[in-house]
């Protein structure tokens, strides 16, 4: 279980509602702003801002408790609701990464697992980036070794089957690679979206949604 900084009223709100116990809520004075934390704390405009990671800070912030998942419970999930386990590898962004993030959760993925080299989802950064979706998602850690023998495709900017084609019925895992090196894992089974000549690929995040939300659509045929 670890601390995260939570950023504004929507993180702070869609983190109470999937759950996440507040240890502390601090509010700009005057604010008006409820939720339910262990303590709450009112701080002058000045202190506020300085705390504040945000240029713009909206008056509410958080510390809440996150609880990281298992490997084991994040395949689990995934297998359950008939979903790859979506893997982030080496993505450095926190924005990329909390915009997958939400992402996956507006796809109704259920997890996630974040290789080394991975900003850290539960950053302030990633959480504001996924508007606070990242809490609805079970969020592991894992090394490669350790996913070794699952039906494993990756997503590459060029080289693989596109995706009209791909077969990702029975997929396990479907990985994501690095916004400068891409996939780090080399002889894995892969998948194109097609773009225009010239365009040399698309943002990591991109990609994601239209990869996830082909997943989706599948499904629902
Ligand atoms: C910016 S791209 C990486 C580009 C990098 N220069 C490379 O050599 O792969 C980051 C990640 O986004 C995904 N991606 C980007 N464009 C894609 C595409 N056209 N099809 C599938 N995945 C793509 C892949 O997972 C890729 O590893």
């Amino acid at each position: 279980v670890g601390s995260v900084l939570l950023e504004g009223p929507r993180v702070v709100e869609e983190a109470s509602a999937a759950g996440v116990h507040l240890e502390l809520l601090a509010l700009r004075e005057g604010e008006d702003f409820q939720a339910a934390a262990e303590r709450t704390v009112r701080l002058s405009r000045g202190l506020f801002r300085s705390l504040s990671q945000t240029l713009t800070p909206q008056g509410v912030m958080a510390i809440g408790r996150a609880r990281p998942a298992s490997l084991e419970e994040a395949l689990a999930a995934s297998r359950l609701a008939g979903w790859p386990l979506l893997a982030l590898d080496g993505i450095q962004d926190p924005g990329n990464v909390g915009s997958i993030v939400r992402t996956a959760a507006a796809a109704g993925m259920p997890a996630v697992v974040v290789l080394p080299g991975t900003a850290d989802p539960f950053g302030a950064k990633a959480i504001r980036g996924s508007a606070g979706n990242v809490f609805r998602l079970l969020v592991a850690r894992a090394g490669w070794e350790e996913l070794a023998g699952l039906r494993s495709l990756g997503a590459a900017a060029a080289g693989g089957r596109p995706l009209a084609e791909a077969d990702l019925e029975g997929v396990e895992l479907l990985v994501l690679g690095s916004e400068a090196r891409g996939l780090s894992r080399p002889g894995l089974a892969a998948l194109t979206i097609p773009v225009q000549a010239g365009v040399e690929s698309l943002n990591v995040a991109a990609a994601a949604a239209v990869i996830l939300f082909e997943l989706r659509r599948r499904r629902a045929a």
